[in-house]
């Protein structure tokens, strides 16, 4: 099989969320901690009636309806999630009534997780599948989904929630370049549940920046490694036409941005110019753990990569500044942003990503875009996502609100024998919702 990789996509994120700016205020936060400081403008969580799970459903059978495809052309479908409401039911069994109704239960693979990182994990496992000897000639799917809910502090502004559907194959518009990936997984204790009752994370938020940091600094090096390798010449930021970022909150984008760019400098790439150099030389000498804390390194390389930000990272940060961090899903939602704001003008252009999952385990790809043929076609894919009409049919609800939901779901994680609030109308139709955990802890679904 030749040009594997996404042919199509579809993403979905609860439609209930909370403004930045007012969860601040409730929160008592310093003005522009959250929408400044952070960088984020909005964030969607799940409300009663949704989960992992249905927003799974919702984002499989948008797909696999709005491309025409038919359930029996799924040979693989593997799901990336940290997402946890059952130890040992994968979530892709609850997905399998969609394609055993159509008598298609050949299906192979199941949950990847390891934080953010379960859905590149899910991804490759899909890719690989299609390279493979064992492949059928059907197509991979893929599914990213998670609710981030974090207990009261200064991490619950990085929540989110989304699901998003990838669907693979060969002759994709969005075709891997194989050869340029590289890996850097390690132990860390930076972000970790290891309280089983409940859904909220331990999480050493200064360490896990610093984590993620080093994750993209050691990725970087590996991948410039292959690629001169291979290309037998250097790479640097200006061989990429942009550069998608796995997106706890924007800030860190922007400083990993950065970092790339002090990278750049240090491996002397011909982009930088003198005035670059200039700014950034009097940090050449840091160790590389001292350049992790330099305050001024970290301002004087965010300002000298500011154009370059503009240019490459800033189209794929709008639906993970307005709908937050979605964990797995959340580097596939900045690149959907990417295709939403640049559509068909991608065809021929280069794609970096870099995927972190706390714990840790990183990797950064490369991908290549041509237009494709409808209905796997960039132009199709705009159309189909939708993203602009899905952010403004959104509702805000009231911070009280918010934290009231949080408790009230606080209390039914993990819990058995109750029925959801009959209250869908903020749901749109075809979007599937929970309505009952039975006294076996069973979960049932519908569809609006
Ligand atoms: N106006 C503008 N900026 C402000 C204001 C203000 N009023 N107040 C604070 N800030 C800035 C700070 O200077 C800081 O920016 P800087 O990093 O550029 O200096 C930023 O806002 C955040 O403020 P802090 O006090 O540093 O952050 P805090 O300790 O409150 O928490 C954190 C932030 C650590 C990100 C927390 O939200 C968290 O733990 N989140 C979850 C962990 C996470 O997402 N880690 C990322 C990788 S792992 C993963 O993906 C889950």
């Amino acid at each position: 099989a030749k040009n594997v990789g996404i042919l199509a996509m579809e993403i979905y994120f609860p439609p209930t969320c909370i403004q930045q700016e007012v969860l601040e205020a409730h929160d008592g936060a310093s003005k522009g901690k959250y929408t400044i400081g952070l960088g984020q403008d909005c964030m969607a969580f799940c409300s009663e009636v949704e989960d992992v799970i249905s927003m799974s459903m919702t984002a499989v059978v948008s797909l696999l309806e709005k491309y025409g495809v038919d359930p029996k052309q799924i040979g693989r479908l593997e799901v990336g999630s940290e997402t946890v409401l059952d130890k040992s039911k994968s979530i892709k069994t609850f997905l399998m009534p969609v394609f055993e109704k159509c008598g298609n239960s050949d299906i192979e693979g199941v949950d990847s997780s390891n934080a953010c990182y379960g859905g590149t994990a899910a991804l490759f496992n899909c890719v690989n599948w299609v390279e493979s000897s064992s492949w059928d000639g059907r197509y991979g799917l893929v599914v990213c989904t998670d609710s981030a809910v974090y207990a009261e502090g200064p991490a619950r502004p990085t929540g989110g929630a989304a699901a998003i559907a990838m669907l693979i194959g060969p002759n994709a518009p969005i075709a891997f370049e194989s050869k340029l990936r590289a890996s850097h997984m390690a132990h860390a204790y930076d972000f970790y549940k290891p309280d089983l009752a409940s859904e909220y994370p331990v999480v050493d938020g200064k360490l896990s920046q610093t984590c993620y940091l080093m994750a993209l600094d050691a990725c970087y090096k590996g991948f410039c490694q292959k690629y001169e390798k291979q290309e037998r010449k250097q790479f640097s930021v200006s061989d990429a036409d942009y550069v998608v970022f796995h997106s706890p909150y924007n800030k860190l984008v922007q400083k990993s941005f950065a970092r790339l760019i002090f990278n750049d400098f240090v491996r002397n790439a011909s982009y930088i110019d003198e005035a670059a150099k200039e700014k950034l030389s009097p940090f050449s000498s840091l160790t590389n753990d001292e350049s992790y804390q330099s305050r001024d390194l970290e301002k004087a390389s965010q300002q000298v990569a500011k154009p370059f930000y503009d240019a490459k990272v800033q189209p794929s940060t709008l639906i993970p500044k307005q709908v937050g961090n979605m964990y797995t899903a959340s580097l596939y939602a900045a690149f959907a942003s990417l295709i939403h704001n640049k559509g068909n003008t991608l065809a021929g252009q280069r794609v970096i990503l870099f995927s972190y999952g706390s714990g840790l385990t990183s990797t950064m790809f490369s991908l290549r875009f041509t237009e494709g043929e409808h209905p796997f076609s960039l132009s199709n894919i705009v159309t189909v996502m939708n993203v602009a009409e899905k952010l403004k049919s959104r509702h805000e609800l009231a911070p009280e609100k918010f934290v009231d939901l949080m408790q009230l779901m606080e209390h039914r994680y993990g819990g058995k024998d109750f029925v959801t609030n009959k209250d869908i109308s903020l749901l749109a139709p075809g979007t599937y919702y929970l309505t009952e955990v039975d006294s076996k802890y069973r979960r049932f679904y519908a569809k609006k």
